[in-house]
């Protein structure tokens, strides 16, 4: 009697690949990095952080710094913040940073946000910022690594290990844990209610559900889009605010590992020249933020759907589950549950890296692996 075992296929827990798994933690991702963060009383406690209330309320601004996925997360950590905090936030690619001569004081708190925790560009700008005086607070889900242990303190994720090149769990896990950051922030300089943080809070813990409805009830359609646009050689990515760095991300994951081009941009620039590529048949994915209240932001991107739809796009939306506007313009639609604004990268971003598997499952590419790629980029 003899079993057929395979080892790396048990370490995938029975999925084709170790991003597949790993797309399909991000609710459990996103669970364990808010587990443990809040006091009997429901107020936010980052204790393990380590930095003193009254340091924390001295902070006059936040320079972000990170490299690739990072650095999208921080863009999302900037609006955030931005809006809870009332305080500028900078964000930095990491390799840019002390290049520039930046702007810190003992008041500025930079913000190191690494998956691995070795990322070199990333660990000299924080040396870099630490040289200046300035307090750095590493945002990391590889305990014991670098980057934490040369920051003054350290929140980490607990997206548990991830192993595919292209970053998934890590990067909703970063998001979360920069949301965790900002509202602290609030809490500790009174920027904002108990009661709104509370209600904050309670929206934040329903994400993992609702990224699991995703999964469960997006999957057939994004693998069918995936077949039809297999030949497409380009795709362009537009979104407005926290829609612009899921952009910048939904491309960053094809040009990975489908080695598609791809281009995220604000939907804004389109006009200021993006808009020249497209053409009859092309492909243009666009982030549609909440269409409650059909604000401006809503409006705005709707027209830049009508825009590129208008010049013969092929459009592909992620869009809130019932948005009447989306569905006159867009050719398919991925669909998210309804959040608010700021908290739906955490859903949205989940079919655009599910696209970037299907198209690189098509090609049969490496997923786990893509060439050219280290996991960790340990050299500046
Ligand atoms: C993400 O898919 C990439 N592999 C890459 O951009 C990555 O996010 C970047 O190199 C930063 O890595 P780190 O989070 O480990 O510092």
């Amino acid at each position: 009697f003899t079993v057929d075992w395979d080892a790396s296929a048990t370490e995938k827990g029975g999925w084709d690949s170790y991003m597949d798994k790993e797309i399909h933690e991000e609710p459990l991702a996103v669970s364990d990095t808010l587990l443990g963060r809040f006091s009997v009383d429901g107020d936010l406690n980052l204790d393990e952080v380590r930095i003193d209330e009254d340091v924390f309320r001295s902070i006059d601004k936040i320079v972000v710094i990170a490299c690739g996925s990072a650095s999208y997360a921080g863009l999302v950590a900037k609006y955030a913040i931005e809006h809870w905090v009332r305080i500028p936030v900078e964000i930095e690619l990491a390799h840019e940073f002390r290049y520039r001569d930046p702007i810190l004081t003992p008041r500025t708190l930079v913000v190191a946000i690494s998956q691995s925790g070795e990322t070199m560009d990333t660990l000299m700008a924080l040396r870099h910022a630490r040289e200046q005086g300035s307090r750095v607070l590493a945002i990391c889900n590889t305990q014991g690594s670098t980057i934490p242990r040369e920051s003054d303190a350290v929140l980490y994720t607990h997206a548990g290990p991830e192993i595919a090149v292209a970053s998934t769990k890590a990067f909703v896990a970063q998001i979360v844990a920069a949301y965790l950051l900002g509202l602290y922030l609030a809490q500790v300089k009174g920027t904002m209610y108990r009661d709104e943080i509370r209600q904050i809070v309670d929206n934040l813990k329903a994400m993992p559900e609702k990224i699991q409805w995703v999964l469960d009830n997006q999957a057939d359609v994004i693998a069918q889009t995936a077949d039809r646009m297999a030949k497409a050689h380009s795709f362009l990515f537009l979104g407005r605010h926290v829609g612009y760095p899921v952009a910048m991300e939904g491309a960053l994951k094809l040009k990975e590992i489908a080695y598609t081009f791809s281009e995220g941009f604000a939907a804004g620039e389109l006009k200021h020249g993006p808009i020249a590529l497209v053409d009859e048949g092309e492909p243009v994915v666009v982030i549609v933020p909440s269409p409650r209240g059909r604000d401006v932001l809503h409006n705005k991107v709707i027209s830049s759907i009508e825009e590129v739809k208008a010049r013969g796009a092929f459009t592909i939306a992620v869009a809130e589950v019932g948005d009447p506007d989306v569905e006159h313009y867009a050719d398919v639609i991925f669909w998210r549950p309804e959040c608010s604004t700021l908290l739906s990268p955490l859903t949205d971003v989940v079919p655009l890296q599910l696209f970037a598997m299907d198209m690189a499952k098509l090609k049969h590419y490496d997923i786990d692996k893509p060439r050219n790629l280290a996991k960790s980029v340990t050299v500046e």
